[in-house]
C-alpha cells in the first residue's frame, strides 16, 4: 500500500497554481535606487525623531490604529469611516478585491499598469480584463468604457499611472464611475504628490469612488508600509470586515502624525523632484531618447533592442534603473525614477556613457 504520506499533499486552489510568480528585483541595492519610484533621499526629520522616542515597552501593545486614522482623516478633510489606513496601498488592492470580486466578476483595468492588480486580481476567481494602452501609453479611456459589462466589480486605475507616467482626468473618471455604479472604481493615487490632482474631495460624494494613497513615495515611508484607503461609509464598512485590525505596526502609526505635520519636508522633496524632471528631460531630449510625458517622480524611456544592457550598463555605474520590457507593449523600455537634482546629475552622465558603449559597439539600440 503505498504511504498516504507521499501521495497526497496540500494543493493550492487552481486559481493561484496558475499565477504567475512576481519577483521584484530587490536584491543588493546598494546604489543610487532610480528603480521603484521610491523617495530618494530620506524620510522627514521629525518622523526619525519619533522613531528614536519608541519604547521597548510600547512594542509590547497591539497596535491602535483607530485614533491615527482619525487623525489622517482630518488631514483630508474627510470622516474617520471614511478612511481605512493599510499595510501599504498594496495591502489595500488586496483587500478590496477580496471584498468586491467573487467567482466570474470581472476587473478591469488598463495596461500596462501597477503589476500588484493583476497579481491580486489572479488570487480572486474573478476574471482581469485587461485593456491594452496604445503606443503613445495614453490612457485608453474609450475602450474601458466599452469593455464595461454587468460582471465588471472593480475597475481599478492607477493615476497617474505606472510605468507610463500618464493620467486619466478627472471627467474620464467621473464617466466611468458613472458607466459602472455596480463596481468599485479604485482610484490609486500613490503619485499624488507629484501630480497635484487628486479625487480624494469626492470621496463620500460617489457611491462607488474608493481612492488610494501611499506614504512610500513622496513622503519617503516605503519601509514603514503605510497606505490609506478611502470611500464611502457603507463601501468601507464592507473593506474593514476583510482588513486585519492589526495590519498597520504601531511605528508605522506613531510616524504617521509627524510626516503629515512636517508639510514644509514634503513641498521641499517634491519641488525638488519636479524641478530635476525638467532638466532629466531635457538631458534625455538631447541624447535623442524617446520618452513619454511625465506627471510623476520617474520617466519612461525608450532604449530599443538592448535594454538588459543598458540596464546592466547603469547598474555598473552605481544607477539601479527598472527594465519594463516584459510589462504589455512596453517591450525595449525601461523606468527611471527621479530623485533630487544632484542625484540625477549622476544618472545623466551613466546614461550618456551607457548609451556611447552601446551605440559604439554598433548600429541600433
Ligand atoms: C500605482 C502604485 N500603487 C501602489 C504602489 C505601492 O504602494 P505601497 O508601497 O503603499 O504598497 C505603487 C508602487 O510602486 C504604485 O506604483
Amino acid at each position: 500500500m503505498a504511504d498516504a504520506s507521499t501521495t497526497l499533499a496540500p494543493t493550492p486552489r487552481a486559481r493561484v497554481q496558475e499565477m504567475k510568480e512576481y519577483h521584484p528585483p530587490l536584491g543588493s541595492r546598494a546604489a543610487l535606487r532610480l528603480d521603484f519610484n521610491e523617495n530618494t533621499l530620506e524620510c522627514s526629520p521629525r518622523v526619525r525623531e519619533t522613531l528614536a522616542q519608541i519604547s521597548a515597552g510600547a512594542l509590547t501593545r497591539y497596535p491602535e490604529r483607530e485614533p491615527v486614522e482619525a487623525i489622517v482623516a482630518a488631514h483630508l478633510g474627510l470622516h474617520a469611516e471614511q478612511v481605512a489606513l493599510t499595510n501599504g496601498v498594496d495591502e489595500a488592492i488586496h483587500v478590496l478585491f477580496e471584498t468586491f470580486l467573487d467567482a466570474d466578476d470581472e476587473v478591469l483595468m488598463p495596461v500596462p499598469t501597477y503589476t500588484m492588480y493583476e497579481v491580486y486580481a489572479s488570487a480572486t476567481d474573478a476574471r482581469v480584463v485587461a485593456v491594452q494602452a496604445g503606443d503613445d501609453l495614453q490612457f485608453p479611456f474609450d475602450r474601458l468604457m466599452a469593455a464595461i459589462t454587468s460582471k465588471t466589480k472593480v475597475i481599478a486605475i492607477a493615476n497617474p499611472n505606472s510605468p507610463s507616467g500618464s493620467v486619466a482626468t478627472r471627467e474620464q473618471l467621473l464617466l466611468l464611475a458613472t458607466r459602472a455604479p455596480q463596481a468599485v472604481l479604485l482610484v490609486d493615487e500613490a503619485y499624488f504628490h507629484f501630480y497635484g490632482e487628486t479625487l480624494m474631495d469626492l470621496v463620500g460624494t460617489l457611491p462607488n469612488l474608493v481612492v488610494a494613497r501611499t506614504f512610500s513615495k513622496a513622503y519617503g515611508l516605503a519601509g514603514l508600509r503605510l497606505g490609506l484607503l478611502a470611500g464611502p461609509v457603507e463601501l468601507m464598512r464592507w473593506v474593514r470586515r476583510v482588513l486585519s485590525p492589526y495590519s498597520v505596526n504601531s511605528l508605522a502609526l506613531a510616524c504617521l502624525p509627524p510626516a503629515l505635520e512636517d508639510t514644509a519636508y514634503l513641498n521641499w522633496y517634491v519641488a525638488e523632484v519636479l524641478a530635476a524632471r525638467t532638466e532629466f528631460e531635457a538631458a534625455l531630449d538631447a541624447a535623442g531618447v524617446r520618452r513619454w510625458p511625465s506627471r510623476t517622480n520617474f520617466v519612461l524611456v525608450e532604449i530599443g533592442a538592448r535594454h538588459a544592457e543598458f540596464v546592466c550598463l547603469m547598474r555598473d555605474a552605481g544607477v539601479l534603473v527598472r527594465d519594463r520590457s516584459n510589462d504589455p507593449g512596453c517591450d525595449g523600455r525601461v523606468r527611471i525614477t527621479i530623485g533630487t537634482r544632484a542625484q540625477m546629475k549622476q544618472a545623466v552622465t551613466a546614461l550618456n556613457n551607457a548609451l556611447a558603449m552601446l551605440r559604439a559597439e554598433g548600429g541600433k539600440l
